[in-house]
């Protein structure tokens, strides 16, 4: 049965006006351009030395850039928002925060390449990682060290949709020290289906490369604030560190935001149409997927999020071989990493997206060889359903 849309939490108000107005003014320009310009200028015109019109270097500011942090920032009701050039770079920003010897507690189930990053790069220059899983808030307690200054959340966790309580976690961590930071890689749910700083999180970040700007076209990262010492902090490292996106890049983000609220909606009524023929064949395992009724925190996610995204984990029945046969006969689903675009992808996180996440860790996480991806796209949905039934039958033929 479909969850009745009412029983989510309350859509945010004025999301889609928002979306489209807020940092757009076409009065900011001389040109009154109702669409904001590209602007290619890496230096700004000063009228006297240190006078200048609010951008003076395209690293440390630029207008294009500019009308998308404004806009992020109201969609994730934050006071600030920071544009990065990928999720990673945003991820190593934001740990830049912090000196070497400080503690980090991460979720034990996140984006490989963030684990990659906390495991190969940040531990080795000396970050004390620590992994706990977020999810039992004893295990959280326990982790806690008196040197730990951030949390790293993602909820729904990537790939098996583990769903963290945003608000009970931050609560822990600012009880344990008010030094903590607590941060959640909103990327799965986009700003349309959770809010994490008025859940109680310091910092919100993405890969906007996924749901925030929608086409597959663009690499980016977003960090939203509302503390202004944080924001002073990630402006500085912004500009020190100079992992900006370019202004092509903003500005197709800042479009791909115009149509955040109508696509994530279809992609959460493709997604449901989707989870519910996968829970319903005989030739699935498992179905992962926190807006269905059988995923164990399917309540807590309807308490803090307004819906669910496009994001699908199932266990086909079989082994290897009936996984890699499904994934090779899909059609109309590409086989390829990512997520969060308007076209369907599939992909296989043991071999592909979590490879460099250390066997064990994935064994225990229950990334095994017959685990799939989904992130159900835009397309119509009996098409969508059509391609997964054929490539079951396909993968079926290999017992
Ligand atoms: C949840 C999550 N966070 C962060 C990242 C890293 O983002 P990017 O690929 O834009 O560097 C990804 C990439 O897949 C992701 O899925």
């Amino acid at each position: 049965m479909a969850s009745n849309s009412s029983e989510w939490a309350a859509g945010f108000s004025s999301f889609a006006t928002d979306a489209i107005h807020v940092g757009q003014e076409p009065e900011q320009w001389n040109s009154m351009a109702v669409v904001p310009p590209i602007s290619l200028s890496t230096t700004f015109k000063q009228y006297g030395p240190g006078k200048h019109a609010g951008f003076e270097y395209s690293r440390s500011g630029n207008p294009t850039r500019r009308c998308l942090e404004r806009a992020v920032a109201a969609l994730d009701g934050a006071k600030h928002c920071v544009a990065l050039a990928s999720g990673l770079a945003a991820t190593v920003t934001v740990t830049h925060m912090l000196k070497s010897g400080d503690g980090i507690v991460c979720m034990n189930d996140v984006y490989g390449g963030t684990n990659r990053y906390f495991q190969r790069i940040a531990a080795e220059i000396g970050y004390d990682i620590s992994f706990a899983d977020c999810t039992k808030t004893e295990v959280l307690k326990a982790t806690l060290k008196s040197n730990t200054k951030m949390l790293w959340i993602e909820t729904p966790s990537n790939p098996t949709m583990k769903v963290v309580d945003i608000q009970a976690c931050s609560d822990i961590a600012h009880e344990y020290s008010k030094d903590i930071i607590v941060v959640v890689d909103n990327t799965f749910m986009s700003a349309y289906f959770q809010r994490p700083l008025a859940l109680g999180a310091d910092i919100c970040m993405y890969s906007a490369t996924k749901y925030m700007n929608g086409h597959s076209d663009v690499v980016m990262g977003l960090i939203s604030v509302n503390r202004e010492d944080l924001y002073e902090r990630l402006k500085f490292l912004q500009n020190a560190l100079g992992a900006v996106p370019s202004p092509f890049d903003c500005y197709m983000c800042n479009r791909g935001l115009k149509t955040l609220h109508l696509r994530m909606k279809q992609h959460f009524k493709n997604a449901m149409a989707v989870a519910q023929f996968l829970e319903a064949d005989p030739r699935v395992d498992k179905v992962i997927f926190p807006g269905l009724p059988s995923h164990p925190q399917h309540e807590l996610m309807k308490k803090q999020c307004t819906g669910c995204p496009g994001m699908i984990t199932f266990y086909i029945k079989g082994k290897l071989e009936n996984a890699t046969a499904f994934l090779s006969n899909l059609k109309l689903f590409a086989l390829a990493e990512s997520l969060g675009g308007y076209e369907s992808l599939a992909e296989h996180p043991a071999i592909m997206t979590h490879a460099s996440v250390p066997e064990k860790e994935r064994k225990e996480l229950g990334i095994s060889d017959t685990l799939i991806r989904l992130s159900v796209g835009l397309e119509d949905e009996e098409d969508i359903i059509a391609d997964l039934n054929q490539a079951l039958g396909a993968a079926q033929e290999k017992n």
